[in-house]
């Protein structure tokens, strides 16, 4: 009933020309329906990503913005840029733009607003940290960190992606029955807050994702795809992760 997302976040990753090839090779494996696919690459490549994916089934995220569309905020790019560039997504609240950039959860709440005024889809991160999964806060955590985000949102237009910090660039993944365990907690949330969109958000989940284990968490039933960074890089470890979305 979920289309299952696949979605690669470059980080600070790639050239301009080296971006532009990995899309066109990912384009070529993109299905027309039975997966959707996303690929976000550094802002400056955004434009050139865009004209790759173009007359491909492809979309094209930013990996960030600014809430404001234009005005005195040096280094920042906005949601109408974004759009401009060719862009259709935004992932907002990274866990690496919170402990590094210092995103807050109204920080996150404000650019969601601000994309879906734009018309873009956000693809809003959450996840706890090692200490608070230790101290069993992790559903706590993530629960709140979804209900700050999605005040006074269109939730019908966004996706949601869970990313356990400790999971996200160590090689660790959540295992299926955890990921799941905390993706069914959110689709509870969203059914006690927003009932009649529950079943419709698609939740992803992120962190250590590859060819390896990708089939056994997409075959999660609240696991609606997966948000993949280092396997994103390269064309042979990204597109088995479509096609294990495409057979889920
Ligand atoms: P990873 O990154 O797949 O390299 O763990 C995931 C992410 O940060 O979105």
């Amino acid at each position: 009933m979920r289309t299952p997302i696949i979605a690669g976040n470059w980080k600070l990753n790639l050239t301009i020309a080296e971006s532009r090839a990995l899309a066109s090779a990912i384009a070529k494996a993109s299905p027309e329906s039975g997966a959707e696919v996303i690929v976000a690459p550094v802002s400056l490549s955004l434009s050139a990503v865009a004209e790759a994916a173009s007359g491909t089934p492809l979309k094209v995220a930013a990996q960030h913005t600014h809430a404001k569309d234009s005005g005195a905020f040096t280094g920042e790019l906005s949601p109408a840029l974004i759009q401009d560039a060719g862009a259709s997504h935004c992932i907002v609240g990274h866990s690496e733009r919170r402990s590094l950039f210092g995103e807050t959860d109204a920080g996150v709440n404000e650019k969601v607003k601000a994309l879906q005024a734009q018309g873009l889809i956000p693809i809003v991160c959450i996840g706890e940290t090692l200490a608070q999964r230790e101290a069993g806060d992790a559903i706590s955590t993530v629960t709140a960190q979804v209900a700050a985000a999605l005040e006074g949102v269109d939730v019908s237009k966004l996706v949601l992606a869970y990313e356990p910090v400790w999971a996200i660039g160590t090689g660790k993944t959540a295992a299926p029955a955890d990921a799941q365990e905390v993706h069914a907690a959110i689709r509870a949330w969203l059914t006690e807050h927003h009932a009649s969109l529950a079943q419709q958000v698609q939740i992803l989940y992120g962190g250590s994702v590859k060819p390896a284990n990708a089939a056994e968490l997409l075959a999660q039933s609240d696991i609606d795809g997966a948000l993949v960074g280092g396997a994103s890089l390269k064309a042979e470890t990204f597109i088995p992760i479509i096609e294990a979305a495409i057979a889920s």
